[in-house]
């Protein structure tokens, strides 16, 4: 039977714990799960692509089942490329849903059988957001609960 690979695409500037309980999620659906950093050159962040990449590899090194690439253009199009048949998107309350709602009817109309499925960020972490910590850390605060265990956002700056 062929693997069922999703991609988990977002902006990750930077990768929370939010993410990364929606990425446990994932692995308990899915055989594998790509996640995409979307590369929107209009968009300065925080992070370079390059470190939020590195951010999240640091993070699972030890895992066989997910992988990590940074991609530009359509989140249906990679989809295709990496041969998945989900996208994953977190909700955590009704204004994300309000964006994804239209998020998914887009990709849907483009790649009618590729699957969005939309999981709720779990409740602990639901208010955790990487613009929260963006602004925290602008104002020099630590944010070392909002990201993953064993991550330090100073070593990705
Ligand atoms: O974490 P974010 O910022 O909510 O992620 C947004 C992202 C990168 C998933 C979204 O902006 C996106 O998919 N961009 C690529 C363009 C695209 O495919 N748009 C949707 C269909 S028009």
């Amino acid at each position: 039977m062929s693997k069922k690979i999703a991609i988990f695409p977002g902006s990750f500037d930077p990768f929370t714990r939010g993410h990364e309980a929606l990425v446990s999620e994932t692995l308990r659906l899915f055989d594998k799960v790509v996640i995409g950093i979307g590369n929107n050159s209009a968009k300065a962040g925080l992070l370079t692509v390059e470190n939020r990449q590195r951010l999240i590899e640091d993070l699972y090194r030890d895992e066989s089942r997910i992988e990590v690439k940074v991609y530009s253009g359509l989140t249906g199009d990679f989809a295709r490329a990496e041969g998945a048949c989900a996208i994953i998107r977190g909700v955590r309350n009704t204004t994300d849903f309000e964006y994804e709602r239209t998020m998914e009817a887009a990709n849907h109309r483009l790649h009618p059988d590729i699957i969005t499925v939309m999981l709720f960020t779990p409740a602990p972490v639901a208010d955790i957001s990487s613009s929260t910590v963006r602004e925290i850390l602008a104002y020099g605060r630590p944010v070392d609960e909002f990201m993953p265990d064993k991550i330090s956002i100073k070593n990705y700056l």
